[in-house]
């Protein structure tokens, strides 16, 4: 009977995809995508119950991640892992920002086809704030304006919300979002990330940099090493709290003026945190 059920449903998945195929000229600009229809993916039986008061609550995994359509294809992707390797998968609330100016309406309309039970909320994000900070010597691929989000995130996400998983739109999930969203972040430490110790730290900053000592020596006193912020646990009270977001943007406005660094949205995390977060486990 299951297999029987979901054979009707790929049938109606179908028939949907002729419908949206059919109502797409009404943009003729915009590319829809469409994707299929996911599983629905159950708690085990041991699953905390949540009791959602809107999007805030504490005993529920909440993941941020960004939603535009060049990468509209990998959110999926990531979303389908991550409930995949949950064992309470619908304990996962998702939080996407996506560009105030896209059409949040499609994106909706895409997750809830994929995903009918996924609890998800959009942000809209003002990207013209941030196009103004992002350094002429970037790459262009490292250029688009949503890459920054992660800089803004406490205060695009609700207010009440404690800790947040932010996760890159190309990655997928091989193991429990609950372990990694569990990962202790000490006393202190605003983020934990995957750290790259053996990295090359120095080749992400410019000569220019490290020949001023007002600059370099904000690494004095910390071991920094390189992390990716493509996986970030964070907690959101304590960002607020230290205002980190001023002084990565700070940073950044740095970068305009005189080239400190060479590529787009991780250096300023590199000076602000490397050293003081919490490891993930790789
Ligand atoms: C690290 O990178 C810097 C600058 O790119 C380079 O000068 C230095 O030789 C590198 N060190 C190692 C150990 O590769």
């Amino acid at each position: 009977p299951h297999d029987h059920h979901r054979h009707h449903r790929q049938l109606l998945l179908i028939f949907l995809l002729i419908s949206a195929t059919t109502a797409a000229p009404a943009s003729a600009t915009t590319n829809y995508q469409v994707f299929k229809e996911a599983p629905q993916f159950y708690n085990s039986p041991t699953c905390p119950s949540i009791h959602t008061n809107g999007m805030c609550c504490d005993q529920a995994v909440h993941v941020a991640m960004t939603l535009d359509t060049a990468y509209l294809r990998g959110s999926v992707a990531a979303i389908l892992s991550i409930l995949q390797h949950s064992s309470c998968p619908q304990n996962i609330l998702f939080h996407f920002i996506a560009s105030a100016t896209a059409n949040h309406q499609h994106f909706r309309y895409t997750i809830s086809r994929a995903f009918p039970a996924l609890v998800f909320q959009i942000y809209p994000y003002d990207s013209k704030a941030v196009s103004g900070l992002i350094s002429t010597y970037i790459r262009s691929a490292l250029d688009c304006p949503l890459n920054y989000a992660r800089n803004y995130l406490p205060n695009l996400l609700p207010r009440c919300l404690r800790r947040v998983v932010y996760l890159d739109s190309d990655l997928v999930l091989v193991d429990d979002m609950a372990k990694l969203a569990a990962t202790p972040l000490g006393d202190s430490s605003v983020l934990a990330a995957p750290e790259y110790c053996n990295a090359n730290f120095t080749s992400y900053f410019t000569p220019t940099f490290w020949s001023n000592p007002t600059l370099y020596l904000t690494f004095s006193g910390r071991k920094a090493c390189y992390f990716n912020t493509g996986v970030m646990v964070i907690d959101l009270q304590r960002w607020r709290a230290g205002d980190y977001t001023t002084k990565i943007v700070e940073w950044m406005e740095l970068q305009k003026r005189m080239r400190i660094y060479e590529l787009g949205s991780l250096p300023p995390f590199l000076l602000v945190f490397a050293g003081n977060i919490a490891p993930v486990d790789h």
